[in-house]
């Protein structure tokens, strides 16, 4: 192993302290842990839609009844507070406040976020809501879903709607959760809700989420003006093979980065990302007024981090490489950037095929402190999935502890070097339906038998109850 200097970190130093005020915590999101899908009046969303078809989802496994937290709120409140965790990301189901996205709030609902809000606040863990996290109401999705301005506006309606009943209650409010996969996951590649594959359907969807964010943050600060203010996005952190400045390097993050921070925190979309993409749209869906309503000043940035990309310009003649198992997405997901190869890394890697990468935090985190002075950054999501087994009353799961571990590390060398960094939220609390791949993936630090849905907290999770008790990373 290399040795720990200052230059050529191995990232996993024990005994570093963490500020006072410093929140660190779990998160989860409503379709990975609630269950219950038809309960309350629930209506349907598109990731309902979308893992009832078959073939969308590994095993055809779908969040019917995930880990059952809506029926299990009282003893997972209990745990979070066994676990000592000090805030609680979780995501609000649109469709259980307005069953097809719009109209009347439908108060059985809603009811189950105040006595989530309420249970939280009253175990002392902060609460920290993420309006969208990709369960987009079906009847929207039917009108266009993320294509259609008029989502940007009824997302605006269900804000207001779900401020003004938990307002200030609530610590943080995140309007959206990585729109990038929304976008692009979601109308681009198809991996995700709704499965389109069409690369400017993404772009519109791009901007529509873009103005969704915008529209909601001013309904925020009118309806809750003492709660702070957040967005969370997945940065796409890339290596190039041909260099640090390298053509594939600049188009993939004017797509994957620049397309939401430049609009959000700068003002409109970059040149070079409206040039890239000229051959395929004209960008005739931005209207005047838009760039002012989206760039909105924020509390701080959430940022959500798991591992680095790696990408060269394709040279046409080679098979095209789309090595990387997070980011191939296939053809529609980087419009006008086809000819960009996704190449693979060196290990060691997660459950996921994901290279396990802290120095690509730290660059980060350095990165967006540089370009974005005087914003906060809050680690949102951080963690790994890894196969693991329940052995009596234990999970020894090693090489997630070791993962957060070194990312704790790494998020300790960036406030060190003057980031303004504030919280760190693991992902996740729970096992829980990863999407894609359903329950075949585990990122959490509680196991959940889905059998019997008992919990029973793994190593990692007795680490991180350690980790916040001692305010210092433990052995
Ligand atoms: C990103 C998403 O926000 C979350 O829903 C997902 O489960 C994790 N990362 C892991 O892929």
């Amino acid at each position: 192993m290399q040795a720990h200097t200052r230059d050529s970190p191995d990232y996993r130093d024990v005994g570093l302290e963490f500020p006072a005020g410093f929140l660190i915590g779990a998160a989860t999101a409503a379709y990975q842990i609630e269950g219950a899908a038809t309960a309350d009046g629930r209506g349907p969303s598109i990731w309902d839609t979308f893992s009832a078809t078959p073939g969308r989802v590994v095993d055809g496994d779908t969040g019917d009844v995930a880990v059952d937290h809506y029926n299990r709120l009282d003893a997972d409140l209990d745990l979070m507070a066994d676990l000592g965790i000090e805030a609680y990301r979780f995501s609000i189901s649109w469709p259980r406040i307005q069953p097809t996205g719009s109209g009347p709030v439908n108060e059985a609902g809603l009811a189950f976020y105040e006595r989530l809000v309420d249970g939280l606040i009253a175990r002392g863990i902060r609460p920290i809501a993420t309006l969208y996290h990709w369960d987009l109401p079906q009847a929207l999705e039917d009108a266009g879903g993320w294509t259609n301005r008029e989502t940007a506006y009824r997302f605006a309606e269900y804000t207001r709607h779900v401020a003004e009943a938990l307002g200030e209650r609530v610590h943080v409010w995140t309007t959206l959760n990585e729109p990038w996969c929304s976008a692009f996951l979601g109308y681009g590649s198809g991996a995700h809700a709704p499965g389109r594959t069409d690369g400017v359907a993404a772009l519109r969807a791009v901007h529509h989420l873009n103005l969704a964010h915008g529209l909601a943050v001013q309904v925020l600060r009118e309806v809750a003006p003492r709660a702070q203010v957040s967005v969370t996005l997945n940065f796409h952190v890339i290596r190039g093979a041909d260099g640090p400045d390298s053509e594939a390097v600049r188009r993939i993050d004017a797509l994957a980065n620049r397309s939401f921070t430049h609009p959000m925190l700068v003002g409109g979309y970059p040149d070079d990302l409206i040039d890239d993409t000229a051959a395929v749209t004209d960008w005739l869906f931005v209207r005047p007024g838009d760039t002012e309503i989206i760039r909105q000043p924020i509390d701080f940035l959430g940022v959500n981090y798991y591992s680095t990309t790696r990408v060269r310009m394709w040279d046409g003649i080679a098979p095209r490489q789309r090595a990387d198992g997070h980011k191939d997405v296939g053809g529609s997901a980087w419009p006008g950037s086809d000819d960009v190869e996704f190449l693979t890394q060196d290990g060691p890697y997660t459950a996921m095929g994901w290279n396990i990468a802290p120095d690509g935090l730290e660059e980060l985190l350095l990165r967006l402190s540089r370009e974005h002075p005087g914003l906060p950054l809050v680690i949102t999501e951080n963690g790994a999935a890894f196969d693991d087994e329940l052995s009596g009353d234990r999970v020894h799961d090693d090489a997630r502890l070791d993962y957060l571990r070194r990312h704790f590390t790494a998020a300790h060398r960036a406030l060190q070097q003057g980031v303004d960094l504030r919280g760190y939220m693991v992902w996740s609390l729970f096992d829980n339906f990863e999407w894609g791949y359903g329950y075949s993936k585990r990122f959490g630090i509680v196991h959940v038998d889905y059998e019997t849905q008992e919990r029973t907290v793994k190593d990692s999770g007795l680490w991180l109850a350690r980790l916040i008790e001692e305010r210092r990373i433990p052995e």
